[in-house]
């Protein structure tokens, strides 16, 4: 559920209408609702009901400050992928020792950078990575808190690109040689082994796959526990899909539930690194339509955000609603091809879509809180997008549009 709702026929962030959020900061502009964010949050976390648990939010899902600070705010961890999220996380107040560092590339400043402010763990993915923090956390005098991410070979069933788990994508250490470097590392001077980690891919929609994983992940547990190798925590990583059109995924206390079933009275901290189930629906993309072009072929509707703001339609032909602004309109219902300005034909933010638009429309992108600001780039020069919170009738501005030297700051001319 989210607060993106219309009273008559506006639509409403929460208490604010967005036409008014695109007068006071133009277009396009992204708009979060603090109100649905926290409320996902919290769907993780009061799903445990008391059983020890950490939820780290998976930054790389949208990782505005504010957003970041009012995670933190409720308690909430954080799992990073660069030293770079590193950096915003603890700008934005979040606490180091809730912090796990996954990611399948870990530079040697990265790792010293986190060894020095005092991480929760390591997720390491490749054998050189344990050599590596072990050899580092010597050099700086400290003990790495490290748990590895195995690959347990399950079909997350969801788009090749965002699957993980399958022994033919290069994340996580594959299941089988996941023991040696489990006894590796109990060998390792500077290394304390704390956990074990998965996650198998991105938009799951069943417990099936989740359930398929947890399953090789215990048995290898077991194994370690057999050899006096014991772990404190279980991190089973993101995924949980959420709505977009019609899918119907697992509620948090749902998939929780069947997690903390499967996991038979095993006392382990559970660890989850939910993004998109928590900022996915709590965000839109505000965009104005330039100019209708009605063709013989196609009616296109041209607005002002394109594929460097929002790249999953194009990226992955991800479908992601798009509703107008105020949908009282005179215009006749026809079928559109929302697209940009940007010089790609690839760059699109709907195809086929029924709409009563006219130029100078307001329309919204739905369900683009995640991997929507996060993944978007300067392509054909154009600053990125204003983000703005709302909190019930306020509106607060949490990034300013980018402005023009900013597209060319850092960069020098030669010398005459
Ligand atoms: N943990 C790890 C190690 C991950 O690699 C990811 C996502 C997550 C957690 C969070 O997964 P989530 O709960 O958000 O599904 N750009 C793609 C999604 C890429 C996901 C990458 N890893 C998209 O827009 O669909």
């Amino acid at each position: 559920m989210d607060f993106f709702n219309y009273r008559q026929t506006k639509l409403f962030a929460e208490d604010s209408a967005v036409d008014d959020i695109a007068a006071e900061f133009g277009t396009p502009c992204y708009v979060y609702s603090r109100a649905t964010l926290e409320r996902h949050w919290r769907a993780f976390d009061d799903a445990f009901n008391g059983y020890p648990h950490l939820i780290c939010y998976a930054v790389k899902a949208n990782s505005n400050l504010a957003i970041l600070n009012l995670l933190a705010r409720l308690g909430s961890g954080f799992d990073i992928v660069s030293v770079g999220e590193m950096q915003r996380v603890l700008a934005a107040g979040g606490m180091p020792e809730k912090i796990v560092f996954s990611g399948v590339g870990k530079r040697e400043d990265e790792i010293r950078a986190a060894l020095q402010v005092g991480i929760r763990c390591f997720n390491v993915e490749v054998s050189g990575e344990l050599d590596r923090i072990n050899r580092l956390a010597g050099e700086l005098g400290v003990i790495a808190p490290v748990s590895f991410r195995v690959n347990p070979d399950v079909d997350a069933k969801t788009h090749p690109y965002i699957s993980t788990g399958l022994k033919e994508n290069k994340f996580g250490i594959d299941i089988q040689s996941a023991i040696h470097e489990y006894r590796r590392a109990a060998h390792m001077p500077n290394i304390k082994i704390v956990g074990i980690d998965c996650h198998i891919g991105s938009q799951l929609t069943e417990t099936s796959p989740f359930l398929d994983a947890m399953d090789r992940v215990l048995a290898l547990v077991d194994q370690l526990q057999s050899e006096g190798i014991s772990l404190h925590h279980l991190d089973l990583g993101g995924g949980l899909g959420i709505c977009y059109r019609d899918e119907q995924p697992p509620l948090p206390a749902e998939y929780v539930s069947a997690l903390l079933d499967k996991l038979g009275g095993r006392g382990f901290e559970i660890m989850l690194e939910p993004g998109r189930a928590i900022v996915g629906n709590a965000g839109i993309l505000l965009t104005k339509v330039e100019y209708l072009k009605p063709t013989a072929g196609k009616n296109f509707a041209i607005v002002d955000a394109a594929m460097n703001d929002l790249v999953r339609p194009s990226l992955y032909g991800a479908w992601q609603d798009i509703i107008p602004a105020d949908e009282y309109s005179k215009a006749e219902p026809l079928t559109w091809d929302i697209v940009g300005p940007v010089c790609e034909t690839g760059d699109f933010l709907g195809k086929n879509r029924e709409l009563k638009i006219a130029p100078g429309d307001l329309l919204a992108v739905r369900s683009a809180g995640a991997y929507g600001f996060t993944m978007s780039s300067n392509y054909n020069s154009r600053p990125r997008p204003a983000e703005v919170m709302v909190d019930g009738a306020q509106v607060h501005l949490i990034r300013e549009r980018e402005s023009f030297e900013q597209l060319w700051a850092g960069e020098k001319l030669l010398p005459v």
